[in-house]
């Protein structure tokens, strides 16, 4: 596949919906990564690790979504959006999951205006994303209903 064959047909809809991704993708690589780090008490010890784990999986997709927008002719953005990182871990994962939320909804309006360009290798970078961020809405959503009925979080 030619450069040019990309750059022609990319709407500028698209290359803009690629950037809002990045932006995002870089907000939850940095905001789970800092939980990780600050994530403090007993039931969070079980948690850091999913924490790093998500994180370093979020940076993978700014890499995999820069690096098709710069095929495309696009300039990657180096600003993420806004950092929730939270007080406690249960601020935390209600952050995370409404992170995930907006991720899910933002990659399936990407990947219809994808289909509508015809940008099929596209279409399925973020059919694939959007898989992973289902298991990661769902991992932060089990984790918070675990969460209800403990009655002293910081022991
Ligand atoms: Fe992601
Ligand atoms: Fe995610």
């Amino acid at each position: 596949m030619s450069k040019v064959g990309g750059i022609s047909t990319t709407s500028k809809q698209l290359m803009e919906l690629l950037n809002k991704g990045i932006a995002r993708e870089l907000q939850v690589s940095i905001q789970y990564m800092w939980q990780h780090v600050l994530a403090t008490g007993i039931e969070s010890a079980a948690v850091e690790d999913v924490f790093r784990k998500i994180a370093i999986n979020e940076m993978k997709h700014a890499e995999e979504i820069a690096e098709r927008l710069a095929y495309l002719g696009g300039t990657p953005t180096i600003k993420p959006d806004p950092i929730f990182v939270g007080a406690d871990l249960g601020e935390m994962l209600r952050m995370d999951v409404k992170a995930e939320e907006e991720a899910i909804l933002l990659y399936k309006q990407t990947i219809k205006v994808a289909d509508k360009d015809g940008d099929i290798t596209t279409r399925r970078l973020f059919e694939e994303i959007l898989g992973h961020e289902e298991e990661h809405h769902d991992t932060f959503s089990r984790l918070l209903v675990g969460m209800v009925g403990l009655s002293q979080p910081e022991l």
